[in-house]
């Protein structure tokens, strides 16, 4: 069975990259609009009988970026493929996954069965909001992580008095995992979310003082959750030299002044979000290129991911 990688408009640049790791080119695809606003696409060779990989996060703009992942893969499967798996690097709507509140919608679980409607039978993701997620997809699930590779990337020597801080509750499992590789102890800062761009924190669970902390996460979104963070970090004693490794940087809204200004001397993130690297705030960038081909190079030859997949 031929494999075919196509790599939708959300971030082209990691596609490339995938198929560079592949040794591949990618499939000729357009994706435009009509006058109207719709969203057209065309697969524009024959994928007839391949393992289609088809690659995009569902990054902002979330709504297009879905929709064009949903119609790529409802055109590939009616040329008659073999099999159409999802690579979506970055998963829009995962914070979504229960109910915070009354009344609301739980957009993880309605964004998740979209995706078998449009003929996807498989996905690829990586590091969720949680694990739990993975029980809201309808298909077989490859949820990866790029610890190892942000890990990779951290300027080294790591460290003499160091500590692994989650920023809030949901980050505690991510943070007790970097612990355990880097052998440092681990604290817990206690946040609450008072809006979507707002979040308070009081205080946190561990000893800080005198450390320099390693503040891991899976999105700095508007940096609210960062900053906070730092700030309960620094009050409860923490020496001002903080390295921040998360896994998407979307950077939206207030991101780039909340950042500005921090004691940050080193902060990763990867290439799952395209263009991540907002004004004024120096950004590393580690590249999940190799990790999602060697994922889809296992995946088309029924070989094992374990070593690739995040165990909880
Ligand atoms: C929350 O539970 C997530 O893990 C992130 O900490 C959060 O979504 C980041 O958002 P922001 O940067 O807007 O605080």
């Amino acid at each position: 069975m031929r494999l075919v990688l196509i790599g939708g408009p959300a971030n082209p640049a990691l596609a490339e990259g995938v198929g560079r790791a592949l040794g591949m080119r990618l499939a000729d695809c357009e994706v435009g609009h009509f006058p109207d606003g719709e969203i057209h696409v065309e697969v524009r060779e024959t994928v007839r009988d391949a393992d289609v990989y088809l690659l995009q996060p569902t990054a902002p703009p979330i709504e297009t970026h879905l929709l064009q992942l949903l119609l790529l893969a409802d055109a590939s499967r009616r040329t008659g493929t073999a099999r159409v798996t999802a690579v979506i690097p970055y998963f829009g709507y995962a914070r979504q996954d229960r109910h915070a509140s009354e009344r609301e919608a739980v957009g993880a679980r309605v964004v998740a069965d979209m995706l078998p409607t449009a003929g996807i039978e498989r996905g690829v993701a990586v590091d969720l909001h949680t694990t739990a997620l993975e029980g809201a997809f309808g298909v077989p699930l490859e949820h990866l992580t790029a610890t190892p590779v942000l890990a990779e990337a951290l300027r080294p020597p790591y460290r003499e008095r160091g500590v692994v801080l989650a920023p809030d509750a949901g980050a505690a499992k991510l943070a007790e995992r970097w612990a355990r590789v880097l052998n440092v102890p681990v604290a817990v800062v206690h946040k609450t979310r008072v809006g979507g761009e707002a979040v308070r924190t009081q205080g946190l669970a561990g000893d800080v003082r005198g450390r320099k902390p390693l503040i891991v996460d899976d999105m700095i979104s508007t940096g609210g959750t960062l900053a906070g963070a730092i700030t309960a970090a620094l009050e409860a004693g923490a020496v001002p030299d903080v390295v921040v490794a998360v896994s998407h940087g979307l950077f939206v809204g207030p991101a780039a002044e909340r950042l500005e200004g921090l004691p940050i001397t080193q902060l990763m993130v990867t290439d799952t979000v395209a263009g991540t690297a907002p004004h004024g705030v120096a950004v590393e960038v580690v590249s999940v290129a190799p990790l999602l081909a060697h994922a889809i190079s296992r995946l088309h030859d029924g070989r094992s991911l374990s070593d690739l997949i995040l165990h909880a």
